[in-house]
This record gives structure tokens, sequence and C-alpha cells, in this order.
């Protein structure tokens, strides 16, 4: 491996998805944006510039030229990108991270067929452990004697061990941005494996969670398993407003927020905006305007759901399979209703932030109803942009849920009918309800800043977590 410059405030963030993303221009020349997703957009403006190091995976073909030839850094971000073999990657990625971590800790397996772990298991299982190895390695060789390492998500469960083993001076904290299984769940996976992951975790000074009830269930997993308690702490994260308003003001978002006033002609709109994603729950989402369409005849031809689905995962035949019944559904929907002057479902499938960023400021109803989440950041970045006293329909299953709820119309994310129900109390809400509950909304949402969140997390790392 490569010489790598150590870290220079002794702070290394070790993450899959990196702050940057390299791509070939028309000339040929590898250039970097952004890297997407609430981590990236919340972490970055705090550790560029620091000396800090972050860790993460070359994802791309582009990524794995950038790494090759030396580029490091832009926009003031210190990178060192992992560049495993692309059949290793996929691997610990799409099999075992995606499509059974993911899947498990959301609760999304249908257990009369999947998971099934087979022959090819235990390649992919080696895959991800290398992958964890090469990540742990890159931090050994940079983080200096007694720095504090930042380990993300469900990606890197092997990392905080194997670091203990290699340098015990390093102070790692992991911190999980889905939720968790509670035990009778977790118990589906192979034994070795449910050992590997909490013992890769617990070995961090503390784990944290967005939220109490995951944390509870991490812990309830360590009694059940290992026979002893987790140290967790909870710390949920905030939307970084001033970013939020700086897009807000941009000429793309005041554009996009014309187009979507022309496009309303005067019409509610509800809007929703998510990955491509099953846990997300699009498709009930859909059904529930269906529903809300049929039972409220004074709002056809008067609302419309705008639906911003950006894609995601598509590696996953599951994911592939979401997104095209997604466009059915809103298809079908739209053929059912649609007039010649009314589409009242808009399904776009892109990943646009100001156009985002427009409708967020804009909607009636924000409907966040997913099945399980481990927070749902666009809960908080809705009320915080809103203008227009809109309500949010908000799952209680969703991670930021227990913070919002005094301010949101709350729903059980597979109750169809409640939800349609919710989305139409929300829609004749009087204006002094909006008003007081928009108000309210903001102030929870806009309580914490991506500054807070990383603030817990190098506290965590100086002090012993308590024990939950
Ligand atoms: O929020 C959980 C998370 O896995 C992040 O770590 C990640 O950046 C985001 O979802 C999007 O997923 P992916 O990086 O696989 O596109």
């Amino acid at each position: 491996m490569e010489e790598l410059a150590p870290a220079g405030d002794g702070l290394v963030v070790l993450s899959n998805r990196g702050p940057l993303s390299w791509s070939r221009d028309a000339d040929g020349r590898l250039s970097a944006r952004r890297g997407g997703g609430g981590l990236v957009s919340g972490l970055a403006p705090l550790v560029s510039d620091s000396g800090a190091l972050w860790i993460a995976a070359a994802m791309s073909e582009a990524d794995r030229q950038a790494s090759r030839e030396g580029l490091t850094e832009a926009e003031g971000i210190r990178t060192h990108l992992v560049d495993l073999d692309p059949a290793t990657y996929r691997m610990a990625y799409d099999v075992v991270a995606n499509a059974v971590l993911w899947f498990l800790y959301h609760g999304l397996f249908d257990l009369t067929r999947r998971p099934r772990f087979e022959q090819g298991w235990r390649k992919a299982w080696d895959a991800y452990r290398d992958y964890n190895a090469a990540f742990a390695e890159a931090a050994v060789k940079a983080a200096p004697h007694g720095a504090t390492v930042l380990v993300q998500d469900y990606h890197l469960a092997l990392v905080p061990k194997r670091l203990s083993e290699l340098r015990p001076d390093l102070r790692a904290v992991h911190f999980s941005h889905t939720p968790f299984a509670e035990p009778g769940s977790f118990a589906v996976l192979p034994d070795r494996m449910a050992v590997d992951v909490l013992e890769g975790m617990s070995a961090a000074v503390a784990c944290g969670f967005h939220d109490r009830r995951w944390a509870d269930r991490f812990d309830a997993c360590c009694e059940a398993v290992l026979g002893r308690p987790a140290r967790t702490f909870v710390s949920s994260l905030g939307p970084d407003v001033e970013d939020l308003r700086k897009v807000a003001a941009s000429e793309q978002a005041v554009q996009a927020g014309r187009a979507l006033e022309e496009q309303l002609a005067g019409r509610r709109l509800v809007v929703r905006v998510d990955r491509i994603e099953p846990s997300k729950n699009i498709l009930r989402g859909l059904l529930a305007f269906d529903r809300l369409l049929e039972t409220h005849a004074e709002l056809v031809g008067r609302v419309v759901m705008l639906a911003l689905a950006y894609p995601s995962r598509e590696g996953l035949a599951e994911y592939l399979a979401y997104r095209a019944e997604l466009e059915t559904l809103a298809s079908d929907v739209n053929l059912r209703w649609a007039t010649d002057s009314w589409r009242p479902v808009e399904l776009e499938l892109g990943d646009d932030f100001p156009r985002s960023v427009a409708a967020l400021e804009r909607y009636d109803v924000l409907l966040v109803n997913p099945i399980r989440d481990g927070l749902n950041l666009v809960a908080k970045e809705g009320p915080a942009l809103n203008r227009t006293d809109g309500v949010v329909v908000l799952s209680r299953e969703a991670g930021v849920w227990p913070e919002l709820r005094d301010a949101v119309l709350t729903i059980n994310p597979f109750d169809v009918e409640a939800t349609s129900e919710q989305l139409a109390r929300a829609l004749a809400m009087g204006d002094e309800e909006r008003a007081r509950l928009a108000e309210q909304g903001r102030r929870l949402a806009t309580a914490r800043s991506p500054a807070h969140w990383l603030a817990d997390q190098m506290a965590a790392a100086a002090e012993e977590a308590q024990s939950s």
C-alpha cells in the first residue's frame, strides 16, 4: 500500500461512500465533486481544511484511477480511497452490506425466501472481512498516536475490533446511520457472522445511533449473543441549515421553484424526496394517495403528489425491481385519475438537489413514511426550509420521529388507510393549526446541527461512554 500522510489534527473518518466522487470530464481529465448523502453533506464542511483524513472506498473506475494517480484532495478535504478489486468490493458492498445487513436492520426480509446463506456465502463474507481489514489497515497507517477514528455505518462493522488489536492507542467510535435489528431478527445471521459483527462494533469505545430505539436493540443483541451489554450513545444528525439556505437561494432552486408553481397552477402539493429504496415505502405512499383521491372527491383535480426519487444501488436486483414497480404504480394511479389538464402523480427519477430544495420550500404536505429508517434527515430538512406552513406526515418507524412527534401527524407505515386519512387531515387543516405545527417543527428540526453530531462523537471517543 502507498505511503499515507498522517491525519493532521488527529481525526480520521471512515465511511464507504466518501466526500468526493471522481469522474472523467469531456477532455478526459479527472475531476471531483462532492459525494452524495446526508453523512457527506453534514460532515464534509466540518472536516474540510481541518487536516482530518477521510478514508472511503473507491466506488467507481474513475475513483480507482484518481486513487492510483495520487489525487487525494479537493474542496479542502483530504481523502484516501481504499482500492479493492471490483469483485471483492461488489461482494462486500452489494451482497453482505446492502443485501444482508441493510435488509436485516430495516426489517425488509421476506423470510419465506430470504436470506439464504448458501455455499457462495462464505466467499462473500470473506470479501466483507477483507474490505474491513483494508479500511482498518489504512487507518492504522494514517492515524497519529492517540487519534480519534470515527467509523461510519454497517459496511464497516468489523473495523473497531481490528483497530483495537493493531493500534490500542486509537480511540474508535462506531456510528450507525441505520436502525438495528431486535435479537429475534438478528438470529437469522449465521452464528460466526453474528458474533463477528457484534464483537467488531462493540470493540469501539462506544457505538452511536440516531435514535434510542436502535441503540437499545444493539445492546439487546450484544446481551443475547455475546452475553454482555454494549456501550452506546444516541446523537441525531441535524440539517446544515446554512447550506440548505444557500442552495435555496441559488439560481437553479429559484428556477425550479418557478417551474413548480407553473406546474401546480394553484393546486395543493404533497411532496416526498427519497432514494429509490425499499425501506422508504414509496409504494404504500402512492397507494395511500390513490385512496385519498378515492375517498375525497373534493381533492380530485386539486392536488398533486410530487415524488422525487433518485436511483440507488442499481447493482441489486431488489432495487431494480422496486424501481420498476414504482414506475408502474405511479402510471397506474395516473391512468386512473388523470385528466387533460391534471396529472395527480409527478414521479421524477433523478438526483436534482436544488429541485428537491425548491419542493421542500413549497409543500403543503411532506410525506415521510419509511418502513424503518435510521434517521430520515429529509423530515428535518423539510420543516427547516418550508415557507408555506406545510404539514409533515411522518412514520413512527423513522429514527427522527421521537424528536419531531409533537410537530407532525404520525402514521404506522404499513397502514395505507390510516396514511391516506392523515394526508386528508393535513390537507384540510386550518391555517392557525398549520402555522403552529410548522413553527414547532422548525424549532425541533433545527435544534441540532451536524456540528452537534460531530461533537457528540468526539465526546464519546474522549470519555468512556456509559453502558446503556
Ligand atoms: O444512511 C445510510 C447510508 O447507507 C449511508 O451510509 C449512505 O451514504 C446512504 O445510506 C446511501 O447509500 P449508498 O451509499 O449505498 O448509496
